[in-house]
């Protein structure tokens, strides 16, 4: 288990990047110092005691250099509405960096990102990270409409090669993003891992797609949250494990909070 540290941060700037979609900078030294790609941060939305539980938000962008992290979010309730009328200069009580992070092997070559609307949060650090070590980065970005579509500009500034699926085809891959996927494995660009985050059915199809192909698949998980501790067991999800004695497929529920939130995405139980 990492041990998690609280922090009390700043606001830096805040931005409306889509339709209700919000990019925050923030003033955290030692959480910057200390996060990986695919953690998150553990927010008190709101400057008194409601909503009294945190918030789970990866860590969309690490500046070790300048101290700061950046977070990317969707308001869809009452705590991320609150924090996204925070105003520069506000201070933010958040704890982390909580969590595994992403895993990436030295000897992969290249590297593949798929992120399903909002999904894309956590997998720019990512991809920061892999172009930072020389891998080969394509980045597979899927959203409803063009308006909704967010991380394609910042991936290819960081040299990833990206390519976007929209359901209504109103830009480029009209579609299902694990469609324009199948298509990029069949005319042969392998990736040695896949990173994917998004909804549950797009995680699920990776997880597909890339079993009968042998690719390691990382899956960044998100359950609702409460105590962010691992105390609460209320963000469990099924995994599968071997049982090493007896080569039979056994099953366990690991917490996301601190067991993940990134699962072999070949192991976790997507139909339960
Ligand atoms: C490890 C982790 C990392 C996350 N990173 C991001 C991120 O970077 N950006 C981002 O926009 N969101 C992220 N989420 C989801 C985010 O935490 C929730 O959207 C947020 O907690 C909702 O809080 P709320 O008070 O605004 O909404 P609530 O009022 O609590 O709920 C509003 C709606 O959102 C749904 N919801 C609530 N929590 C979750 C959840 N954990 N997963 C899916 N649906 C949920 C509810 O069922 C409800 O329909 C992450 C979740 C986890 C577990
Ligand atoms: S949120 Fe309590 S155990 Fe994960």
């Amino acid at each position: 288990m990492n041990f998690i540290y609280n922090n009390k941060v700043k606001i830096l700037s805040r931005k409306e990047v889509a339709p209700n979609i919000f990019l925050i900078k923030l003033s955290a030294p030692s959480v910057a110092q200390e996060a990986l790609p695919g953690q998150f941060i553990h927010i008190k939305c709101s400057k008194d005691n409601y909503p009294l539980l945190r918030r789970p938000l990866s860590i969309h962008r690490i500046d070790k250099e300048k101290g700061e992290i950046f977070i990317l979010f969707q308001a869809v309730g009452e705590g991320t509405k609150i924090l996204a009328d925070r105003t520069i200069g506000d201070d933010l009580d958040i704890t982390g960096p909580i969590g595994n992070g992403f895993n990436i092997y030295p000897e992969s070559r290249k590297i593949m990102i798929v992120g399903g609307g909002i999904g894309v949060a956590p997998l720019l650090a990512l991809g920061e990270e892999s172009i930072r070590q020389g891998k080969e980065v394509r980045v597979l970005i899927s959203a409803l409409k063009k308006e909704l579509v967010i991380g394609e500009e910042s991936f290819k500034i960081l040299g990833a090669k990206v390519d976007v699926a929209t359901d209504d085809g109103s830009y480029q891959f009209k579609g299902l993003v694990t469609d324009l996927l199948e298509r990029i494995i069949k005319e042969g660009w392998l990736a040695d891992q896949i990173f994917a985050c998004g909804p549950k059915p797009m995680l699920k199809k990776i997880s597909e797609i890339t079993l009968p192909a042998n690719i390691n698949y990382q899956v960044s998980m998100e359950e609702r949250m409460a105590c962010g501790i691992g105390a609460c067991l209320g963000c469990v999800c099924k995994i599968k494990t071997k049982d090493k004695r007896k080569y039979r497929v056994k099953y366990e529920y690991k917490r996301v909070c601190i067991d993940g939130p990134v699962f072999p995405g070949n192991e976790v139980v997507w139909d339960d």
